[in-house]
Protein backbone atom coordinates (compact mmCIF):
# COMPACT_ATOMS: atom_id res chain seq x y z
CA UNK A 1 0.00 0.00 0.00
CA UNK A 2 1.31 3.76 -0.79
CA UNK A 3 2.32 5.39 2.01
CA UNK A 4 -0.11 8.53 2.24
CA UNK A 5 1.98 11.68 1.95
CA UNK A 6 2.07 14.32 5.40
CA UNK A 7 -0.26 17.51 4.72
CA UNK A 8 1.98 20.86 3.85
CA UNK A 9 1.44 22.00 7.01
CA UNK A 10 3.02 18.99 8.70
CA UNK A 11 5.75 19.20 5.51
CA UNK A 12 6.46 23.16 6.56
CA UNK A 13 6.53 22.30 9.81
CA UNK A 14 9.06 19.12 10.51
CA UNK A 15 10.56 19.34 7.00
CA UNK A 16 12.34 16.24 6.27
CA UNK A 17 12.58 15.04 10.05
CA UNK A 18 9.25 12.87 9.94
CA UNK A 19 11.41 10.19 11.91
CA UNK A 20 12.96 9.61 15.60
CA UNK A 21 16.40 11.34 15.68
CA UNK A 22 18.41 12.87 18.46
CA UNK A 23 18.98 16.55 18.77
CA UNK A 24 17.80 20.24 18.42
CA UNK A 25 14.01 20.78 17.75
CA UNK A 26 14.46 24.05 15.91
CA UNK A 27 17.07 25.03 13.39
CA UNK A 28 20.39 25.34 14.71
CA UNK A 29 21.86 28.64 13.00
CA UNK A 30 25.37 27.96 11.14
CA UNK A 31 27.09 31.44 11.65
CA UNK A 32 30.02 30.97 9.82
CA UNK A 33 31.66 31.84 6.82
CA UNK A 34 34.06 28.58 6.31
CA UNK A 35 34.50 25.39 7.90
CA UNK A 36 37.84 24.14 9.71
CA UNK A 37 39.15 20.92 7.76
CA UNK A 38 39.59 17.83 9.71
CA UNK A 39 43.24 17.69 7.61
CA UNK A 40 44.15 19.02 4.01
CA UNK A 41 43.10 16.06 2.34
CA UNK A 42 39.37 17.63 3.13
CA UNK A 43 40.10 19.91 0.18
CA UNK A 44 40.80 17.25 -1.54
CA UNK A 45 37.63 14.82 -1.27
CA UNK A 46 35.89 18.09 -1.77
CA UNK A 47 37.38 19.13 -4.80
CA UNK A 48 36.37 15.64 -5.54
CA UNK A 49 32.78 15.74 -4.87
CA UNK A 50 32.46 14.72 -1.62
CA UNK A 51 29.23 15.99 -0.14
CA UNK A 52 29.78 15.39 3.44
CA UNK A 53 33.04 17.96 3.29
CA UNK A 54 31.76 21.96 3.98
CA UNK A 55 33.93 24.05 2.41
CA UNK A 56 32.32 27.78 2.55
CA UNK A 57 29.07 29.31 3.14
CA UNK A 58 28.39 30.30 -0.23
CA UNK A 59 28.76 27.09 -1.90
CA UNK A 60 26.82 25.78 0.97
CA UNK A 61 25.31 25.83 4.77
CA UNK A 62 23.58 23.04 7.04
CA UNK A 63 21.01 25.98 8.05
CA UNK A 64 20.62 26.77 4.38
CA UNK A 65 20.76 23.41 3.49
CA UNK A 66 17.94 22.19 6.23
CA UNK A 67 15.36 24.96 4.57
CA UNK A 68 16.07 23.84 1.04
CA UNK A 69 15.27 20.45 1.60
CA UNK A 70 12.09 21.25 3.86
CA UNK A 71 11.11 24.07 0.86
CA UNK A 72 11.48 20.70 -1.55
CA UNK A 73 9.40 18.46 0.40
CA UNK A 74 6.63 21.47 0.53
CA UNK A 75 6.89 21.44 -3.43
CA UNK A 76 6.84 17.51 -3.64
CA UNK A 77 10.21 18.14 -5.25
CA UNK A 78 13.33 16.62 -6.05
CA UNK A 79 15.49 19.63 -4.71
CA UNK A 80 15.28 23.91 -3.47
CA UNK A 81 18.16 26.27 -4.14
CA UNK A 82 17.75 29.19 -1.77
CA UNK A 83 19.24 32.51 -2.51
CA UNK A 84 19.11 35.81 -1.07
CA UNK A 85 16.07 37.26 -2.65
CA UNK A 86 13.83 36.31 -5.04
CA UNK A 87 15.30 38.55 -7.52
CA UNK A 88 18.48 36.55 -7.10
CA UNK A 89 16.79 33.34 -7.61
CA UNK A 90 15.09 34.70 -10.42
CA UNK A 91 18.12 36.19 -12.53
CA UNK A 92 20.07 33.09 -11.00
CA UNK A 93 17.80 30.51 -12.69
CA UNK A 94 17.66 32.00 -16.07
CA UNK A 95 21.16 32.60 -16.33
CA UNK A 96 21.75 28.85 -15.66
CA UNK A 97 19.63 28.26 -18.38
CA UNK A 98 20.32 30.24 -21.32
CA UNK A 99 23.33 31.62 -23.08
CA UNK A 100 24.36 34.28 -25.70
CA UNK A 101 21.78 34.13 -28.79
CA UNK A 102 19.21 32.32 -27.05
CA UNK A 103 15.73 33.51 -26.61
CA UNK A 104 13.32 33.48 -24.12
CA UNK A 105 9.40 33.42 -24.54
CA UNK A 106 7.51 35.49 -21.36
CA UNK A 107 3.95 36.48 -21.02
CA UNK A 108 4.29 40.39 -20.74
CA UNK A 109 2.63 40.97 -17.01
CA UNK A 110 5.92 40.06 -15.17
CA UNK A 111 6.82 41.90 -11.94
CA UNK A 112 8.53 45.13 -12.34
CA UNK A 113 11.67 43.86 -11.26
CA UNK A 114 11.96 40.80 -13.53
CA UNK A 115 10.56 42.69 -16.76
CA UNK A 116 13.02 45.30 -15.94
CA UNK A 117 16.30 42.57 -15.79
CA UNK A 118 14.19 41.02 -19.08
CA UNK A 119 14.67 44.69 -20.69
CA UNK A 120 17.48 46.04 -19.16
CA UNK A 121 20.32 43.50 -18.25
CA UNK A 122 19.61 40.79 -20.32
CA UNK A 123 19.82 42.41 -23.58
CA UNK A 124 23.32 42.99 -23.11
CA UNK A 125 24.12 39.74 -22.61
CA UNK A 126 22.55 38.88 -26.19
CA UNK A 127 19.48 37.34 -24.64
CA UNK A 128 16.41 38.31 -25.98
CA UNK A 129 13.04 38.15 -25.01
CA UNK A 130 9.50 37.93 -26.99
CA UNK A 131 6.23 37.76 -25.37
CA UNK A 132 3.46 36.04 -26.04
CA UNK A 133 -0.07 37.49 -25.30
CA UNK A 134 -1.68 35.54 -22.79
CA UNK A 135 -4.87 35.69 -24.33
CA UNK A 136 -3.50 33.64 -27.54
CA UNK A 137 -1.02 30.97 -26.08
CA UNK A 138 -1.52 29.23 -29.59
CA UNK A 139 0.80 32.32 -30.95
CA UNK A 140 3.77 30.09 -29.11
CA UNK A 141 4.36 28.07 -31.47
CA UNK A 142 4.70 30.56 -34.20
CA UNK A 143 6.53 32.73 -32.03
CA UNK A 144 9.28 30.52 -30.77
CA UNK A 145 12.02 29.54 -32.51
CA UNK A 146 15.15 27.19 -32.51
CA UNK A 147 16.86 29.75 -30.24
CA UNK A 148 13.93 29.27 -27.51
CA UNK A 149 15.48 28.09 -24.62
CA UNK A 150 13.18 29.14 -21.67
CA UNK A 151 9.41 29.95 -20.86
CA UNK A 152 9.03 31.96 -18.20
CA UNK A 153 5.44 33.48 -16.59
CA UNK A 154 4.05 34.83 -13.68
CA UNK A 155 0.07 33.35 -12.67
CA UNK A 156 -1.55 34.78 -10.79
CA UNK A 157 0.55 38.28 -12.10
CA UNK A 158 1.70 40.93 -10.15
CA UNK A 159 -0.23 43.80 -9.60
CA UNK A 160 -3.42 43.02 -11.51
CA UNK A 161 -3.99 39.73 -10.20
CA UNK A 162 -4.99 38.62 -13.60
CA UNK A 163 -4.15 34.70 -14.53
CA UNK A 164 -2.06 32.76 -17.13
CA UNK A 165 -3.90 29.55 -18.51
CA UNK A 166 -1.03 27.62 -17.45
CA UNK A 167 -2.14 23.84 -19.01
CA UNK A 168 -2.68 25.74 -22.12
CA UNK A 169 0.62 27.30 -21.97
CA UNK A 170 2.63 24.19 -21.13
CA UNK A 171 0.73 21.95 -24.11
CA UNK A 172 1.70 25.00 -26.33
CA UNK A 173 5.32 25.30 -25.00
CA UNK A 174 5.45 21.58 -25.58
CA UNK A 175 4.14 22.17 -29.06
CA UNK A 176 6.81 24.52 -29.85
CA UNK A 177 9.65 21.71 -28.28
CA UNK A 178 8.47 19.43 -30.75
CA UNK A 179 8.57 21.53 -34.02
CA UNK A 180 11.80 23.33 -33.56
CA UNK A 181 13.21 19.60 -31.80
CA UNK A 182 14.48 22.01 -28.82
CA UNK A 183 14.15 21.48 -24.45
CA UNK A 184 12.11 24.91 -23.44
CA UNK A 185 12.45 24.68 -19.74
CA UNK A 186 8.95 26.29 -18.24
CA UNK A 187 9.54 28.13 -15.32
CA UNK A 188 6.82 29.73 -13.43
CA UNK A 189 6.72 32.68 -10.61
CA UNK A 190 4.69 31.09 -8.43
CA UNK A 191 4.98 34.11 -5.13
CA UNK A 192 1.64 35.35 -5.51
CA UNK A 193 -0.21 32.01 -5.27
CA UNK A 194 2.43 30.28 -3.42
CA UNK A 195 2.60 26.23 -2.96
CA UNK A 196 -0.60 26.75 -0.37
CA UNK A 197 -2.55 27.40 -3.48
CA UNK A 198 -0.94 26.41 -6.59
CA UNK A 199 1.18 23.32 -8.02
CA UNK A 200 3.15 24.24 -10.33
CA UNK A 201 4.97 20.51 -11.10
CA UNK A 202 1.71 18.78 -10.99
CA UNK A 203 1.06 22.02 -13.59
CA UNK A 204 4.08 20.17 -15.72
CA UNK A 205 5.93 23.26 -14.72
CA UNK A 206 10.20 22.52 -14.69
CA UNK A 207 11.17 25.37 -12.00
CA UNK A 208 9.59 26.87 -10.05
CA UNK A 209 10.75 30.37 -8.00
CA UNK A 210 9.35 31.72 -5.15
CA UNK A 211 10.48 35.57 -3.74
CA UNK A 212 10.38 33.64 -0.23
CA UNK A 213 10.45 37.45 1.08
CA UNK A 214 6.44 36.97 0.40
CA UNK A 215 4.43 33.82 2.00
CA UNK A 216 7.64 31.70 2.61
CA UNK A 217 8.87 34.51 5.34
CA UNK A 218 5.53 35.86 6.37
CA UNK A 219 6.48 38.55 8.59
CA UNK A 220 8.05 41.51 5.91
CA UNK A 221 11.66 41.17 8.53
CA UNK A 222 13.65 38.73 5.35
CA UNK A 223 14.85 38.74 1.84
CA UNK A 224 14.71 35.26 0.14
CA UNK A 225 14.51 33.12 -2.84
CA UNK A 226 13.71 30.13 -4.19
CA UNK A 227 14.36 28.33 -7.01
CA UNK A 228 12.77 24.43 -6.74
CA UNK A 229 13.02 21.78 -9.41
CA UNK A 230 14.84 18.21 -10.05
CA UNK A 231 18.22 17.38 -8.61
CA UNK A 232 19.80 17.47 -12.31
CA UNK A 233 18.40 21.09 -13.49
CA UNK A 234 19.39 22.21 -10.01
CA UNK A 235 22.93 21.12 -9.71
CA UNK A 236 23.45 23.70 -12.63
CA UNK A 237 21.63 26.76 -11.01
CA UNK A 238 23.62 25.69 -7.71
CA UNK A 239 26.59 25.88 -10.41
CA UNK A 240 25.91 29.68 -11.42
CA UNK A 241 24.50 30.34 -7.91
CA UNK A 242 28.45 29.85 -6.87
CA UNK A 243 29.24 32.71 -8.88
CA UNK A 244 26.93 34.99 -9.07
CA UNK A 245 27.00 34.76 -4.84
CA UNK A 246 23.48 35.13 -4.37
CA UNK A 247 23.55 32.99 -1.76
CA UNK A 248 21.27 32.78 1.05
CA UNK A 249 22.27 33.93 4.93
CA UNK A 250 21.97 31.88 7.82
CA UNK A 251 20.07 33.48 9.79
CA UNK A 252 17.52 34.42 7.19
CA UNK A 253 17.10 30.40 6.73
CA UNK A 254 16.60 30.03 10.62
CA UNK A 255 13.66 33.03 10.61
CA UNK A 256 12.18 31.03 7.27
CA UNK A 257 12.07 27.99 9.05
CA UNK A 258 10.48 29.13 11.89
CA UNK A 259 7.81 31.10 9.65
CA UNK A 260 7.33 28.08 7.56
CA UNK A 261 6.06 26.57 11.17
CA UNK A 262 2.88 28.66 10.35
CA UNK A 263 2.70 29.17 6.68
CA UNK A 264 -0.29 27.43 6.47
CA UNK A 265 -2.20 28.87 9.55
CA UNK A 266 -0.88 32.33 7.90
CA UNK A 267 -1.47 31.98 4.27
CA UNK A 268 -5.45 30.39 4.90
CA UNK A 269 -6.29 33.46 7.18
CA UNK A 270 -5.04 35.80 4.92
CA UNK A 271 -6.74 34.57 2.14
CA UNK A 272 -10.29 34.23 4.29
CA UNK A 273 -9.27 38.08 4.63
CA UNK A 274 -8.57 38.61 1.01
CA UNK A 275 -11.79 36.72 0.05
CA UNK A 276 -13.91 39.09 2.62
CA UNK A 277 -12.02 41.78 1.45
CA UNK A 278 -12.90 41.95 -2.17
CA UNK A 279 -16.39 41.23 -1.37
CA UNK A 280 -16.13 43.73 1.09
CA UNK A 281 -15.51 47.00 -1.38
CA UNK A 282 -16.92 45.52 -4.73
CA UNK A 283 -19.81 46.83 -3.01
CA UNK A 284 -17.85 50.47 -1.96
CA UNK A 285 -19.40 53.13 -4.07
CA UNK A 286 -15.68 54.78 -4.71
CA UNK A 287 -14.34 51.50 -5.51
CA UNK A 288 -14.54 50.81 -10.04
CA UNK A 289 -13.60 47.61 -9.61
CA UNK A 290 -12.18 44.93 -7.47
CA UNK A 291 -9.65 42.12 -9.02
CA UNK A 292 -9.46 38.82 -7.12
CA UNK A 293 -9.60 35.51 -8.11
CA UNK A 294 -11.72 34.43 -5.89
CA UNK A 295 -14.85 36.50 -6.85
CA UNK A 296 -17.36 35.87 -9.51
CA UNK A 297 -16.95 39.16 -11.07
CA UNK A 298 -13.49 38.04 -11.87
CA UNK A 299 -13.18 37.49 -15.60
CA UNK A 300 -10.75 34.19 -15.07
CA UNK A 301 -12.69 32.79 -11.92
CA UNK A 302 -13.43 29.66 -13.60
CA UNK A 303 -9.99 29.24 -14.67
CA UNK A 304 -8.77 29.90 -10.81
CA UNK A 305 -10.72 26.80 -9.91
CA UNK A 306 -9.49 25.16 -12.01
CA UNK A 307 -5.57 25.83 -11.78
CA UNK A 308 -5.48 26.89 -7.98
CA UNK A 309 -6.58 24.78 -5.26
CA UNK A 310 -7.14 28.71 -3.15
CA UNK A 311 -7.37 32.02 -4.22
CA UNK A 312 -4.22 33.48 -3.11
CA UNK A 313 -4.27 36.71 -0.33
CA UNK A 314 -3.64 39.48 -3.25
CA UNK A 315 -6.55 41.37 -4.39
CA UNK A 316 -6.10 45.22 -6.47
CA UNK A 317 -8.53 47.94 -6.40
CA UNK A 318 -9.08 50.78 -9.01
CA UNK A 319 -10.54 53.80 -6.97
CA UNK A 320 -12.25 56.79 -7.97
CA UNK A 321 -9.98 60.12 -8.94
CA UNK A 322 -6.89 58.03 -10.32
CA UNK A 323 -3.21 58.42 -8.55
CA UNK A 324 -4.55 61.29 -6.62
CA UNK A 325 -8.02 59.30 -5.21
CA UNK A 326 -4.92 55.77 -4.56
CA UNK A 327 -2.55 57.96 -2.73
CA UNK A 328 -5.75 59.87 -0.24
CA UNK A 329 -6.97 56.11 0.12
CA UNK A 330 -3.64 54.78 0.75
CA UNK A 331 -2.49 57.70 3.53
CA UNK A 332 -6.01 57.51 5.08
CA UNK A 333 -5.17 53.93 6.44
CA UNK A 334 -4.90 53.21 9.71
CA UNK A 335 -4.53 49.02 9.63
CA UNK A 336 -3.13 48.57 6.52
CA UNK A 337 0.37 49.68 5.90
CA UNK A 338 1.26 52.05 2.87
CA UNK A 339 4.51 49.56 1.89
CA UNK A 340 6.02 47.87 -0.90
CA UNK A 341 6.49 44.44 -0.81
CA UNK A 342 3.67 41.39 0.48
CA UNK A 343 2.76 38.35 1.78
CA UNK A 344 3.58 39.66 5.67
CA UNK A 345 1.12 39.24 8.31
CA UNK A 346 0.31 42.81 8.10
CA UNK A 347 -1.74 44.14 5.47
CA UNK A 348 0.23 45.80 2.78
CA UNK A 349 -0.99 48.41 -0.06
CA UNK A 350 0.88 49.95 -2.45
CA UNK A 351 0.10 52.41 -5.83
CA UNK A 352 1.48 50.01 -8.66
CA UNK A 353 2.56 53.57 -10.78
CA UNK A 354 4.34 54.82 -7.62
CA UNK A 355 6.51 51.50 -7.03
CA UNK A 356 6.47 48.55 -9.00
CA UNK A 357 6.13 49.90 -12.08
CA UNK A 358 7.02 53.66 -11.64
CA UNK A 359 8.58 55.72 -14.68
CA UNK A 360 7.23 53.20 -16.96
CA UNK A 361 6.21 54.80 -20.53
CA UNK A 362 2.20 54.67 -21.11
CA UNK A 363 2.51 51.82 -23.87
CA UNK A 364 4.44 49.87 -21.14
CA UNK A 365 1.63 50.42 -18.30
CA UNK A 366 -0.91 49.38 -21.00
CA UNK A 367 1.04 46.05 -21.64
CA UNK A 368 0.71 45.27 -18.30
CA UNK A 369 -2.59 46.19 -17.47
CA UNK A 370 -2.01 48.81 -14.88
CA UNK A 371 -3.69 52.28 -14.68
CA UNK A 372 -2.86 55.74 -12.05
CA UNK A 373 -5.92 54.52 -9.94
CA UNK A 374 -5.34 51.11 -8.60
CA UNK A 375 -3.98 50.41 -5.22
CA UNK A 376 -2.93 46.88 -4.96
CA UNK A 377 -3.26 45.58 -1.69
CA UNK A 378 -1.88 42.17 0.10
CA UNK A 379 -4.19 40.89 2.95
CA UNK A 380 -2.86 40.33 5.79
CA UNK A 381 -3.39 37.43 8.83
CA UNK A 382 -5.31 40.76 11.15
CA UNK A 383 -8.96 40.79 12.31
CA UNK A 384 -11.50 41.08 9.51
CA UNK A 385 -13.34 43.93 10.78
CA UNK A 386 -11.02 46.29 11.64
CA UNK A 387 -9.28 45.72 8.28
CA UNK A 388 -13.06 46.30 6.58
CA UNK A 389 -13.88 49.28 8.96
CA UNK A 390 -10.35 50.49 7.87
CA UNK A 391 -10.31 50.60 4.12
CA UNK A 392 -14.29 51.95 4.26
CA UNK A 393 -13.18 54.76 6.83
CA UNK A 394 -10.48 55.90 4.11
CA UNK A 395 -12.74 55.54 1.16
CA UNK A 396 -15.08 57.39 2.41
CA UNK A 397 -12.69 60.17 2.05
CA UNK A 398 -12.84 60.05 -1.18
C1 LIG B 1 6.00 38.18 -8.15
C2 LIG B 1 7.34 38.58 -7.63
N1 LIG B 1 8.43 37.91 -8.05
C3 LIG B 1 9.65 38.25 -7.60
C4 LIG B 1 9.85 39.30 -6.75
C5 LIG B 1 11.25 39.66 -6.31
O1 LIG B 1 11.48 39.22 -5.01
P1 LIG B 1 12.55 39.89 -4.01
O2 LIG B 1 12.04 41.27 -3.69
O3 LIG B 1 12.59 38.96 -2.84
O4 LIG B 1 13.84 39.97 -4.74
C6 LIG B 1 8.76 40.02 -6.28
C7 LIG B 1 8.95 41.15 -5.36
O5 LIG B 1 8.04 41.88 -5.05
C8 LIG B 1 7.47 39.65 -6.74
O6 LIG B 1 6.38 40.32 -6.36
Amino acid sequence: MKKKSPSLATRAIHGTKLHPYKGPVTLPIYQTSTYRFENSNDAVLYANGDPNVYVYSRYHNPSVEEVEAKLATMYHAEATVLFSSGMAAISTAILSVVSAGDEILSTPALYGGTYRFFRDVLPKFGVTVTYVDPKDLAACSALATPKTKLFFCESPTNPTVELVDLYRAIAEVKKAEKKHRTRIVTMLDNTFASVLHQDPFAIGFDLAVESATKYIGGHSDLLAGAVIGTKKDLKQVRQVAKYLGGCADPFAAFLISRSLKTFELRVQRQTENAMALAKALEKHPKVLRVLYPGLKSHPQHALAKKQMSGFGAMLLIEVKGGVNGAAKVCDSLCVAVNAMSLGGVETLVSIPVYSSHVNMSDAELAMHGVTPGMIRISAGAEGIDDLIGDFRQALDRL
